[in-house]
């Protein structure tokens, strides 16, 4: 769910056949990349559809898994997402959800210019209706989520945990080509229709 131009859901459909994989996300043109990207790997058992996760309706209800990776932090009403998502779970399915928390990054060295755009991209989230600090809520949603059924205790929406990923530039030639890859993405925002929106919140 939010599969964006489904990195995540393209390897996960790659893993599981004979099973296979629904994708959605709310916004046509990543779904449409990740459309082409599973049609250039060969990937035919993996569906991908234009959604909200709070209200798409697909015509299935029996998953296994529901996922999602760097969602819910864009949210603004989690609860009501993981409600209608839970609908689509078969008895015994597991929700899945990871979410960043700006609460906990850390960043050294840190310069001001940095500074500020993190403080930007917050604001940018904050002002869509996300939470910054989302991550940490993970489980209380899945916990009051939780609806087991009698004899069915995997049902139970209970457990999160909280992991920190650490990451180190090397060498300048590293350097040099994180600081392109970042450049070309910097071009890529400018032409994105959330531009217009970064500069109104400073
Ligand atoms: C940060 S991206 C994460 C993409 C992918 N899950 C990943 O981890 O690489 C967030 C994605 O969620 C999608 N999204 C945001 N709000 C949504 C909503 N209410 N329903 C469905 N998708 C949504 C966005 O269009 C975007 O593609």
């Amino acid at each position: 769910m939010g599969c964006g131009p489904g990195s995540i859901s393209i390897d996960l459909a790659s893993r599981v056949p004979p099973g296979s994989v629904l994708a959605v996300d709310a916004e046509p043109s990543q779904v449409k990349l990740g459309d082409e990207r599973a049609k250039e790997l060969g990937i035919s058992n993996i569906r991908l559809m234009v959604g909200n996760a709070d209200s798409f309706y697909c015509g299935e209800s029996n998953f296994e898994l529901v996922f999602s990776h760097a969602l819910f932090e864009h949210l603004s009403d989690p609860e009501k997402t993981l409600k209608h998502l839970r609908n689509y779970l078969r008895p015994g399915g597991l929700i899945a959800v990871r979410s960043q928390d700006w609460g906990g990054f850390v960043l050294h060295p840190e310069t001001s210019a940095v500074s500020r755009a993190l403080e930007t991209y917050q604001a940018i989230q904050s002002n869509y209706g996300g939470d910054v600090h989302c991550g940490r809520k993970l489980g209380m949603y899945l916990r009051s989520d939780s609806r087991p059924d009698p004899g069915d205790i995997s049902s139970s929406l209970s457990s999160s945990s909280v992991t920190g990923i650490s990451s180190q530039l090397e060498d300048n030639s590293s350097q040099s080509s994180t600081a392109k890859a970042n450049l070309s993405a910097v071009e890529r925002f400018r032409s994105s229709r959330i531009f217009s929106r970064s500069v109104a919140v400073g």
